[in-house]
């Protein structure tokens, strides 16, 4: 109940290309399967400083490298990273920060965290339940276009304009409280089904993207963690949505080249020169990963390296 079976392991600490004495960060611990896998890299001078916006998975890490002076965990989301690298007085560049995105098992397994269509629960869905709005609050306020804008584009669900009709049809004679209530409402009103895939499976991931503002969050953790870089350093990141590795992949290339605006000019000012080289292509996960671990399936690992400028 309590366990996540990390992604991409071997292929993240060699995109990594992990220094023994190396400064790293793992912006998204969960479980800390990659952050123990890089600590078994690490020499005695080696850190690590990790990041969740969860709780319950910062305890985790706290009681799990208790012993280990090399780690530090901080209950912050990773859009807050320089504030709070600042904050816990780390001032040195970093040989590389790993992302991991999404949500953990252990978080869709709880039904108390209203993540899952599947097990029933109050309908809450935040990674940090300390801040923010629940999935509840959100969907019993915001006005019709916005549910239908964020079911479409964050779900790409066809349906979208019906099941946002519905949900707005429904919360006005009583609002939605639980997940199970939810997607029932989904389930009647999405006509196509997709083989293996509930059909409010897209409408989840969509609100459950909105209320924690992951894709907002995503590009700020990007930049943060570009600027925070030593020369040379390794930016890896692992996503799951089609929408998050778009924002990852245009984010590399973008740092990759000078800024569009000196095009053709002799010379580039240093402010706008390349920061990034984009290292190798996509990498996804094995068949015999993908065998053990099906999750692995949809994992997207991009890769880029701080350039010395
Ligand atoms: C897919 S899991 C990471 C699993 C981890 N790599 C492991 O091996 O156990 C994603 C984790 O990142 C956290 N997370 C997602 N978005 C975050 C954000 N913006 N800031 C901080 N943590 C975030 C989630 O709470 C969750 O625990």
């Amino acid at each position: 109940m309590n366990e996540h079976a990390p992604v991409l392991v071997d292929e993240l600490l060699a995109a990594l290309e992990v220094k023994a004495e190396g400064w790293y960060c793992d912006a998204t611990y969960g479980r800390g399967g990659h952050s123990a896998a890089l600590l078994a890299r690490l020499a005695g001078n080696g850190r690590l400083i990790a990041f969740d916006r969860d709780s319950q998975a910062v305890a985790d890490g706290r009681r799990r490298f208790a012993a280990d002076s090399r780690f530090a965990i901080a209950h912050a989301d990773f859009a807050r990273l320089e504030d709070e690298l600042v904050r816990m007085d780390i001032r040195r560049a970093l040989d590389g920060v790993m992302f991991d995105l999404g949500v953990s098992s252990p978080q869709l397994d709880d039904p108390q965290r209203g993540f899952s269509f599947m097990r029933d629960g109050p309908l809450d869905m935040r990674m940090d339940p300390s801040r923010g709005q629940s999935a509840a609050a959100w969907l019993a306020r915001a006005p019709l276009e916005e549910i239908q804008e964020v079911i479409a584009t964050l779900g790409e669900e066809r349906f979208a304009r019906r099941i946002a009709h519905a949900i707005v049809t429904r919360r006005n004679e009583r609002p939605f409280e639980r997940t199970a209530d939810l997607a029932a409402v989904i389930a009647d009103n999405v006509r196509t089904r997709e083989p293996g895939k509930h059909p409010a499976t897209r409408s989840f991931q969509a609100i459950r993207m909105h209320v924690n503002g992951e894709l907002e969050q995503l590009a700020a953790g990007l930049e943060a963690a570009r600027k925070r870089l030593a020369p040379c350093g390794r930016l890896c990141v692992i996503s799951f949505h089609s929408l998050e590795d778009r924002l990852v992949k245009r984010f590399m290339r973008r740092h990759a080249h000078a800024d569009p605006m000196y095009a053709g000019l002799p010379t580039i000012p240093p402010s706008a020169r390349p920061t990034l080289r984009v290292v190798g292509k996509a990498v996804h996960a094995s068949a015999a990963e993908i065998a053990r671990n099906p999750r692995a399936r949809s994992a997207t690992l991009r890769v880029a390296q701080r350039l010395d400028s």
